[in-house]
């Protein structure tokens, strides 16, 4: 195989595969924003992603193809290489299950309930033995991927060991390192142990560009890199100096697809989905909301709030139905587990409060199903996107663009999204369960010129950078 000019390197890859009756292997996209944003990079034979291998039927794909060359109708891919790693089982769950998704995620999101968790032991040293094995693997075959100074593209926390590792072996190459999260504030990343926080920071800035999706979260790493090595920052330039280089960091606020998701969502089980929603629910408003079953996505304060609008406005009985669709995510980490069986229970209880024999208040499905979430991203009345804290989120960028009819966004403060959005959008605190009742009545009565004036301000400032020129941007920060 030729060697790559340009690499790309994620755990979750572009595709996953599956394994039919036959043995054949079948594939389509893979699911979250990181795949959403660079499914269309463009494809060209000079480029070589980088994933693992996530399901037995990816290693099978792997074993078969080692460097298959994709061609996806629709996704852009054809012609781009992919390369799946076959990750030892033991070493990818120390990494992803326990060191990235249980320990980095959490930090990053701020998610502990700190009396129990985190606690750091031998067994998490062991596990961080893995993460660096896991992270080694990646760099291993990047370097054998790259031709001389080729541009390497290197995606999120669960990598954030390998431009230091790149950089080791191979100075020639050009690296940046992408934060598709928030970073945490040096008063949450202390929680770390003293050498953990060191090798995190110093993996990453043997980068030479490192991106974020919002200023935010780039001046709090740039706080840590501060607070933690006493490293000298420039905060006009936003660059840190860091073994005689100068480190630049960029923010690179990630927009919807435009073109790709209205072409999708023209499709006949898009409109197949929207006929069956609408007989369901009638001529009622809808409140929809579109998350991976995911902590952070804060779905139980959401519901919470559409209970509360219920509870004090009874006028809105009858005439709102709140679409809930969750992607089932993390099955492996217990707090995931334990959560989703939260949202089930609260949602259990509002529609047994005010279910009527003609009006189900709440329908959540636990499910992936790409084309009955676009159907319901056209049909929404109003958007709910609550996080707690969200590096981007990119439906609250997608719904907009798709929306039949102008659609209001309720929008979390601690979301990335609201640096483009906040302006048109009800932006409220996503621990105030109150403000959000609020913000939802607010939205479902708003006069129907100002909310289609707002989503088309809306659709301008989501769509600023689409996910080609975001990704140029970074490779251009390289040249
Ligand atoms: O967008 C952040 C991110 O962690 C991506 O890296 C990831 O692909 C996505 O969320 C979904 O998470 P996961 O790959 O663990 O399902």
């Amino acid at each position: 195989m030729d060697k790559a000019q340009i690499l790309v390197a994620s755990n979750r890859g572009p595709v996953s595969f599956s394994l039919s009756e036959d043995g054949s292997l079948d594939y389509r996209r893979g699911g979250g924003g990181l795949v959403s944003g660079l499914s269309s990079v463009g494809s060209s034979a000079d480029t070589l992603w980088v994933c693992a291998a996530l399901s037995d039927a990816d290693r099978a794909a792997a074993a078969r193809a080692p460097e298959a060359r994709l061609d996806l109708a629709g996704f852009d891919l054809g012609g781009m290489r992919v390369r799946m790693l076959d990750i030892p089982p033991d070493t990818f769950a120390d990494a992803y299950t326990r060191v990235a998704n249980s320990t980095l995620w959490f930090v990053h999101h701020m998610l502990y309930d700190t009396p129990n968790k985190p606690r750091f032991d031998a067994a998490f040293r062991s596990e961080w033995e893995g993460f660096r094995s896991y992270n080694a693997a990646f760099a291993e075959a990047l370097l054998t991927g790259s031709a001389d100074n080729a541009r390497v593209a290197v995606q999120d926390y669960h990598l954030a060991l390998v431009p230091r590792m790149l950089r080791q072996r191979r100075p020639d190459l050009c690296i940046a390192h992408f934060s598709h999260t928030p970073w945490a504030p040096p008063e949450y990343f202390r929680m770390l142990p003293e050498e953990i926080r060191r090798e995190l920071l110093e993996g990453m800035l043997g980068a030479d560009h490192l991106g974020f999706l919002s200023r935010r979260w780039a001046d709090a790493f740039l706080r840590c890199c501060e607070t933690f090595l006493r490293l000298d920052v420039d905060w006009q330039q936003r660059t840190v100096e860091f073994g005689g280089r100068l480190v630049r960091l960029g923010v690179h606020a990630l927009g919807a697809d435009a073109e790709s998701l209205r072409e999708r969502a023209a499709a006949d089980d898009v409109e197949q989905w929207r006929t069956q929603l609408r007989e369901r629910v009638g001529d009622a408003k809808l409140l929809v909301r579109v998350d991976r079953t995911e902590l952070s996505k804060n779905i139980v304060r959401g519901l919470e709030a559409f209970r509360e609008l219920l509870r004090e406005h009874p006028e809105w009985h009858g005439r709102v139905t709140h679409l809930a669709f969750a992607y089932p995510s993390r099955g492996d980490v217990p707090e995931y587990r334990e959560y989703t069986e939260q949202v089930q229970r609260v949602a259990k209880e509002i529609n047994q409060e005010f279910a009527t024999s003609d009006w189900a208040p709440l329908i959540l499905e636990v499910q992936d199903d790409f084309a009955r979430s676009l159907a319901a991203y056209r049909m929404a009345d109003v958007l709910l996107i609550n996080p707690i804290r969200d590096g981007m989120n990119l439906v609250a960028k997608e719904v907009p663009v798709l929306s039949d009819d102008g659609c209001a966004l309720v929008l979390s403060s601690e979301a990335g999204a609201a640096d483009e959005l906040g302006d048109d959008a009800l932006v409220v605190n996503p621990y105030d369960v109150s403000e959000t009742a609020r913000a939802l009545r607010t939205a479902l009565e708003m006069p129907e010129d100002e909310r289609r004036a707002r989503c088309e301000r809306l659709v301008e400032n989501a769509t600023a950078l689409p996910p080609k020129r975001w990704f140029e941007e970074q490779l251009q920060a390289l040249k």
